[in-house]
Parts: C-alpha cells; structure tokens; sequence
C-alpha cells in the first residue's frame, strides 16, 4: 500500500479519477455479479433510457480512516435500501443489499491508496449509482440497466467547512407533491440546477426550497436537509413527504436523542417559525453538519442569533458527536459502522 501523493488537508470536493470501479449488469431479469474494472468511460446506445427519460438513481456516502488504520463505511446499509427503494420509484430493478454492499467493500479495498489518512479531515467519497442502458423510444421503462460504484477522495463540501455559511430562498422548487423529492434520482438535481447557479452567482452556498404546495414550509437544501435548535436548546426537524430521507438527519435525531439527551420535535416548520429558532444547519454526507448563520429571501434576511462567526453550541455539540462516531473517538451505535479492512 502507498498512499497517493495528494496534498490531504487540501483536496477540496471534486472528481479525481482513482484506480478502479465496480460494474454490474441487470439483463434477462437478472443482475450478474459484477466485477471491478479500470475504464472510468460508459458507452451508451443512443436510445439508452439513461439519456432519453433519465431513469437513473443515485447513492453518495463516505469511507473514513481509523487511527488504528482500520478503513470503515458508515451506515451503508441505509445506502443500500434507500438506493433500492428510488429505485422502485422509478420503475427500475433494484439493486439486491448484499451485491451493493459486496461492491462497496471491494471498490474502496481496490482504491485504498485514495483513502485520506487519518487525521487530514478528508474522506473517500463513494457514488454509487444505476441507470438504464437497455434502448427505448416510447416511454416506458428500459429492460436493461447498469450499476457502478466509484470513489474519489474528498475534503469538505462547503468552503471554511463548519464556519457558518449563508444560503437563500428559492424561487423555484426542486420536487413536486407527491413527485419523486424523497428519492435519490438525478432528476430531481437537474431540476435544481438552474436555481443553485443562481443561489452561487448572488453569493450564496445553498438554496432552501419550500414546500411546492403552499410555499409556507420549510423543506430542505439542493443537497441536504436542514435542521434547527429552538430557544429552549430541543432540535426541530422539519417533516415532509416531498424531503430525501437523510442518513445523517436521521443519525442525528437519534445521537441528539440517546447521547445529548436533547428533546427532538419532527414535524412541519412554518417558514415564518425560523426567526424564532435558535440556530440552523445542512445535514449530509457531503455537507456533515454546516451551520447556517444567515437565510435571506429577496429583501428579508433572517440573522440566526448563533450568527456567522462559528456554529452555536447545539449544532457544535452534534457536530462532534457524529464526526466522533464517524471517526472512531466515540462509541457508535450498534451496526452503523462497517469494518471494510
Ligand atoms: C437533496 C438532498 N437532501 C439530503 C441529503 C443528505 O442525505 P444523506 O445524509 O443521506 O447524505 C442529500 C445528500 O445526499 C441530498 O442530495
């Protein structure tokens, strides 16, 4: 084993192309066991269901390096049903638990030298993903599909890392009611596109997007949920139908519950609610914890009291559960961490 030659402390988040890739094949019905190879190319037919309807879904989670030198995955399990379950949303065969989780573990075995060490704050991003390969021209499902996993090591998603950021309202929403919000599928990133290019050029980091129905709620960011601390220090979790179902949310909800012994309320928030609240974070893999010190919608601005300057003491304290557990300093759970070598 030698690590690659990177600058750790510095990666930032983006594609580098590591050593090898996981590749299984759905046809005749079923799915083959797949196998690792070196070509990071796809080549599609031109009536691939992939680039005509977009039947594609998508995973994003991280391996981390213990300081016992152990490589570990947290909480792939949840991955694996939530990518099998977009996957039933949009008409494509899932992907079993056991043949995603048997390429996770060989696609970050192959690509170890990619695995930042420990201590550097970076990570291996891990995407797995399914798209059709089988040919259509009327819209239907395709009969044919590819899965593949590949990695990429990363640092934190948003610049200055757990320094608060400030994001924006949309006007635009990301998922339709009772549309496809609560599953990974790439579509629903293209929808979001246009209004994140703009959040970007006014000098935000995210949109927040309300609910499409009534624009009263709040439902989540481009790429992570949020989640707010009331004046009386209880986390509030904002509800929906229409949200992706965050791993790291919902790990939270139970560290904030069973280690801080914090009073947690999962429920619709009102927009107007937010001026109340305490203080405000995105939650994902990519994002971890970023707390949010400001929310401005055309011209009002909302100045959470925990401010820009560093996050408040709730969203501190959660950060540093999760990244103890993510990186072996503190006890997780039982099953959310998985031992890949
Ligand atoms: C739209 C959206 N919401 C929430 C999340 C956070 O989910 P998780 O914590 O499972 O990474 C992500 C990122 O994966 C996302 O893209």
């Amino acid at each position: 084993m030698t690590k690659k030659d990177l600058d750790w402390g510095n990666i930032g988040f983006k594609y580098r192309q590591t050593d090898k890739r996981f590749v299984a094949n759905f046809k005749d019905g079923k799915w083959d066991e797949g196998s690792l190879v070196d070509d990071p190319t796809v080549t599609l037919n031109e009536s691939a269901g992939m680039l005509q309807y977009c039947q594609q879904v998508f995973e994003g989670m991280k391996a981390y390096t213990w300081e016992d030198g152990s490589v570990v995955c947290f909480r792939p399990d949840m991955n694996a049903e939530r990518m099998y379950n977009s996957a039933q949303r949009i008409e494509m065969p899932s992907v079993p638990k056991e043949l995603f989780l048997k390429a996770i573990d060989e696609v970050v075995k192959a690509n170890i030298d990619w695995v930042p060490p420990y201590g550097s704050g970076a990570s291996l991003y891990i995407r797995p993903y399914e798209f059709a390969t089988g040919i259509v021209i009327g819209v239907a499902p395709a009969d044919e599909y590819q899965f593949r996993v590949f990695t990429t090591p990363v640092g934190p998603y948003y610049k200055g890392g757990a320094t608060p950021i400030a994001i924006q309202v949309s006007d635009f929403d990301r998922a339709a009611p009772r549309g496809t919000g609560a599953v990974k599928a790439g579509l629903n990133y293209a929808m979001s596109l246009h209004s994140s290019v703009i959040a970007h050029s006014n000098g935000y980091a995210e949109n927040l997007y309300l609910d499409p129905a009534t624009r009263t709620y709040v439902e989540e960011t481009g790429g992570s949920n949020v989640i707010f601390v009331d004046k009386d220090g209880n986390l509030v979790v904002p509800k929906s139908d229409s949200i992706l179902p965050s791993i790291t949310r919902r790990s939270i909800v139970y560290i904030a519950e069973h280690y801080l012994n914090l009073k947690v309320d999962e429920r619709p928030v009102r927009y107007d609610e937010i001026k109340n609240f305490q203080e405000c974070a995105l939650c994902g893999t990519a994002a971890v914890i970023s707390p949010v010190g400001r929310i401005v919608n055309h011209d009002e601005v909302i100045e959470l009291p925990s401010g820009m300057e560093k996050a408040g003491e709730v969203v501190s304290k959660l950060y540093d559960t999760i990244t103890g557990i993510q990186s072996g300093k503190i006890e997780a759970p039982e099953g959310w961490i998985r031992k890949i070598c």
